[in-house]
């Protein structure tokens, strides 16, 4: 069963989707199941992953990771999001190659999750 907000992948194509409504439906692509993209926050490469927030007054800087993770066309973070829950808000920054991993993030919410996208290594969350 998908759950909104879940993001999922092919692996034979490679498009990423992100459940916005639950329909109960399976997510198909390419005549094959759709990978379940999960959140990591504890495997390998996680110093250069797991998205790293500092806050300051109204605002949340986060970073991706506590070793700044590379950002070239093979391999970047394609976007950083903070879903403040307590307000039913996301926010989410896209990033090309060449940016820095690092967004801040205007935030009223006292409870706030982040995820960060990596080309090739897939979805991750802060502890
Ligand atoms: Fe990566």
């Amino acid at each position: 069963m998908v759950e909104k907000n879940e993001i999922y992948k092919c692996d034979v194509c490679g498009n990423v989707v992100e459940v916005l409504t639950v329909g109960g439906g399976q997510l198909v692509c390419c005549n094959k199941p759709m990978e379940l993209m999960t959140e990591k926050s504890d495997d390998e490469g996680q110093e250069k992953h797991v998205p790293i927030v500092e806050k300051n007054e109204d605002k949340l800087i986060v970073k991706v990771g506590s070793v700044s993770h590379p950002m070239t066309e093979e391999h970047h973070i394609e976007w950083i999001e903070i879903n403040m829950l307590d307000l039913g808000k996301i926010i989410k920054k896209y990033l090309k190659p060449g940016d820095k991993p690092e967004v801040p993030f205007c935030n009223h919410s006292k409870n706030v999750e982040v995820r960060a996208y990596c080309n090739l290594h897939g979805l991750w969350k802060s502890k």
